[in-house]
């Protein structure tokens, strides 16, 4: 049997019917986006905004929000087509099962948890930071030892434990709470472009994209891959430093292909993923560009913050007491990222355990909670620790690398499905397929090439690490394979 056989999309329609497998349909179209905008919106644009703007692009940075969103946008495209077509959980994993291949679904799922592990891990840490600078502000404070950017972080383990806790219960119950929270994180983005409006100076835009200058060389680990491959010159700001600004605020995006994880938990998946997918990309990306433009005008972009800078920019124009609203806003908008992050690595590894590509009772659902029970909590104990133990700063370009490359096969996967599937029925189509998937593989490819080499070799490591994993197991294992497994299945739910 070939390690590129392919699944059918009936038999992962029908696998999705199994009652051993089965997760309840609960999510409207509503539910899909408020999940979407709740993890999208997080650290990327209360930090990384900031950064950009002063070390990369200057206030041409809303332009490299643009780039982000182009390219993102061409993704959700080719996502939105894959989820009405085939609505099973799993996302991009399931797509390319039933497109290009057990070893390329395999792969895809591998990138996805390095996107969705490591991303719930590193915003865990910033909601640790966030919550520092808003106690500070309290006048109170977390003992050094344990706090933010310790050895042990023990606020962003305590929070992935509780989030954890909450997740297993149930998937709606999760989304109550994260409404109430995507509400006020909303509410203070929109805020923040409110009362900011009031504070811009029109000299800070000039010059709007300010001349490209030669930057300090960097390591040969730290710099960029195309860089370092092609003997490109170090530089920030200009056109090259748009782009470079550009793969640094894709962070701020990262999170809206994880509505198609819960493709399974929608009432109405066909109609509804798209909706979910789309509409959350175009609110973010609306809502990016505006702070954008907000924070370069109230603050000269040399003189931001890389830390905390919406509420950093609102201190130097003198309203404290602003900065600790937003501060307070943070702490709740990262929460819902952390959470939804942890509910799309969950399914992620149950749509692996039901293929068999990951042991089968890892997989099953809960009959009281309807939720995989076990995944939640081994994904929960491996989050909290990796946020707690691991240095600040270190993982951000993994989670790039591997949401970019998800992107990337998934861009490629449309064109492959559509030859081999034209009857399949698809209520939402990307236009202009084959060129707009190309085009969209394409950036995506770009993007990966701005990241730091070491990123490279640490995504390297992972994926020698996950064929490891498929040769020893999976591929032997997998319900495609045809080996039976030992006996019968014990009966799939756990009590
Ligand atoms: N897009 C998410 C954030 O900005 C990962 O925090």
């Amino acid at each position: 049997m070939s390690m590129f056989r392919t699944k059918s999309v009936e038999q992962s329609l029908r696998d999705g019917d199994e009652p051993e497998y089965q997760l309840k349909k609960r999510l409207t179209a509503l539910d899909l986006t408020v999940f979407g905008v709740g993890v999208v919106i997080g650290a990327g644009i209360f930090t990384v905004a900031g950064r950009a703007a002063k070390e990369l692009a200057g206030p041409s940075v809303v332009l490299s929000f643009v780039v982000a969103a182009v390219c993102c946008g061409l993704a959700a495209l080719c996502y939105a087509e894959f989820a009405s077509s085939i609505p099973i959980s799993g996302s991009a994993y399931t797509f390319s099962y039933a497109s290009l291949g057990e070893i390329i679904a395999w792969i895809i799922g591998w990138d996805l948890l390095l996107e969705l592990m490591l991303g719930a891990s590193v915003v865990a840490q910033g909601w640790s930071a966030y919550l520092g600078v808003f106690l500070d502000h309290l006048g109170l404070a977390i003992p050094e030892s344990v706090a933010y950017g310790s050895r042990f972080d023990l606020p962003a383990f305590l929070l992935v434990v509780v989030l954890s806790i909450l997740v297993s219960i149930g998937i709606k119950e999760s989304l109550r709470v994260n409404l109430a929270l995507v509400a006020l994180k909303v509410f203070i983005v929109l805020f923040v472009i409110v009362a900011g409006i009031g504070f811009i100076k029109s000299a800070n835009y000039s010059p709007f994209i300010p001349p490209s200058q030669p930057a300090k060389a960097k390591s040969s680990l730290e710099s960029p891959l195309i860089e370092w491959a092609f003997g490109f010159a170090p530089s920030h700001f200009g056109i090259p430093g748009i782009l470079a600004a550009a793969s640094l605020v894709f962070f701020a995006y990262i999170g809206f292909d994880v509505v198609a994880t819960t493709a399974e938990e929608a009432k109405n998946p066909k109609r509804d993923l798209p909706i979910g997918i789309i509409a959350s990309l175009v609110i973010c990306t609306v809502l990016y560009c505006a702070v954008a433009i907000v924070l370069t005008g109230m603050v000269p972009f040399t003189e931001l913050s890389t830390e905390a800078s919406l509420a950093t920019a609102f201190e130097s124009v003198g309203k404290s007491g602003y900065a600790t609203l937003i501060s307070a806003g943070a702490v709740a908008g990262l929460t819902t990222v952390v959470m939804t992050l942890l509910i799309g690595t969950s399914r992620v590894v149950f749509a692996m355990s039901r293929d068999w590509l990951l042991p089968p009772w890892l997989g099953k659902t809960n009959h009281r909670t309807g939720t995989p029970l076990r995944i939640t909590v081994i994904v929960g104990v491996v989050v909290a620790l990796v946020a707690a133990l691991t240095p600040v700063g270190k993982l951000e370009f993994m989670i790039n690398i591997g949401t970019l490359s998800a992107f990337f096969l998934v861009s490629l996967a449309v064109p492959v499905l559509r030859r081999r599937r034209p009857d399949l029925q698809r209520p939402f189509r990307v236009p202009f397929s084959p060129v707009v998937p190309w085009v969209s593989a394409a950036i995506c490819a770009y993007l990966m090439l701005t990241l730091p080499v070491e990123t490279w070799i640490r995504f390297l490591v992972w994926m020698a690490l996950g064929f490891l994993i498929y040769f020893a197991y999976g591929y032997r294992s997998s319900r495609l394979s045809g080996n039976p497994k030992k006996g019968e299945l014990p009966s799939m739910t756990s009590t």
